[in-house]
């Protein structure tokens, strides 16, 4: 690591980056110490729904270190402790912000209350900017300065540390990934092109705001009485699921990436206390997929996060049937029918337009 300059010689300079959010394939529920994962997870990266953030630094003559936070234009002071508490996490790694003024500025390329979890796409945008900010007094390499942020990200948001490379993502230590660590995502390349375009269009089916937050979700996994069956499964489904990735095999990914999905709705529906964050319309959805594929022959698959959305994954040659299919069967089960297309995306960019 070369230093270029002190960071009080800095005077006032603005960053933007577009991130990405990202789906899981493997999922991430349950961890320790600070932001460790209690398993490893794969995601794939996303490329519609993002976060674009804009950081601006100024000195401001004082020790401290003031922030004040806008999404779409608009000061939100509510927003404030969760960035706070960003800054705190990461004050131990990064090149001191106090004497500056920061003001950044968000937007989402998704509704806010589309139920869409922005914390993976906004952590992971604002922990670039901070990169880019360290950059001008640090030398580093590109593949040192996405590692960093991918730590960076993983302090606001676990799940946001995947959101820092394009197409595949692990996060956590594993057996079978050599260079994965549960400090920051790796990218995943041994993969067939079949997945490095694959669709993933989201039925929005609860817009409102989820009813338990993955922090308390998390937290459900301690003394939770499947927790070390569930830990171990997934480094079992993981090792599973890098075969059918390499492969090629849609049968064993689809049996494998649902499976995940049910099994994290199963650990919330066996914590104490239970929930049930599937909606009638999320089975609906499921059942009419499961017809669906057992009709058609194709490989329509359905994931789900910490809520009622359902994910639909399926092969890039698939999307014209896929796409009439969600439009005449699967829409009417959306909040006011509404469905975001997206797909497979290759990561972070640095923007030049000012958000
Ligand atoms: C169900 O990353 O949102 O989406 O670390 O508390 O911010 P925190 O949790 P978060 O959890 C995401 C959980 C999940 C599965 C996944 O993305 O792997």
């Amino acid at each position: 690591m070369m230093w270029k300059a002190t960071h009080t010689e800095a005077t006032s300079g603005t960053v933007t980056w577009k991130s990405p959010s990202n789906i899981a394939l493997v999922k991430y529920w349950g961890k320790h110490g600070v932001q460790l994962p209690a398993n490893p997870s794969i995601s794939f990266t996303l490329d519609a729904c993002h976060t674009v953030t804009r950081m601006d630094w100024t000195p401001n003559g004082a020790e401290e270190m003031n922030i004040r936070f806008y999404f779409d234009g608009e000061e939100k002071p509510d927003f404030l402790p969760k960035i706070e508490q960003f800054f705190e996490r990461i004050a131990p790694y990064v090149t001191p912000l106090s004497g500056f003024d920061l003001e950044i500025h968000s937007h989402n390329s998704f509704p806010h209350s589309s139920g869409i979890a922005s914390s993976a796409s906004s952590m992971s945008a604002l922990a670039l900017c901070v990169c880019s900010w360290e950059r001008q007094f640090v030398e580093v390499s590109d593949a040192e300065f996405y590692q960093k942020a991918s730590v960076l990200a993983r302090l606001g948001s676990g799940s946001a540390c995947r959101s820092l490379y394009g197409g595949l993502v692990a996060w956590g230590k594993h057996a079978d990934i050599a260079d994965a660590s549960d400090e920051y995502g790796v990218p995943f390349a041994e993969v067939h092109p079949v997945f490095q375009s694959y669709k993933d269009t989201v039925l929005l089916v609860d817009r409102g705001q989820k009813t338990v937050s993955s922090t308390v979700g998390h937290q459900l996994m301690h003394g939770h009485p499947f927790a070390e069956q569930r830990f171990g499964k997934a480094h079992e489904n993981l090792s599973d699921l890098l075969v059918a990735l390499n492969k090629g095999d849609l049968q064993l990914f689809t049996q494998l990436v649902e499976g995940e999905a049910l099994m994290l709705h199963a650990m919330m529906m066996t914590s104490t206390p239970h929930f049930i964050l599937m909606k009638p319309n999320t089975l609906s959805i499921i059942e009419k997929v499961w017809a669906y594929r057992q009709e058609t022959g194709t490989h329509l698959c359905i994931t789900l996060d910490a809520g009622a959305n359902v994910h639909l994954l399926y092969p890039q040659v698939e999307e014209k049937g896929a796409l009439a299919f969600i439009d005449s069967e699967l829409a009417q089960y959306c909040q006011k029918e509404h469905y975001i297309c997206d797909q497979v995306g290759l990561g972070p960019m640095q923007q030049t337009e000012k958000l």
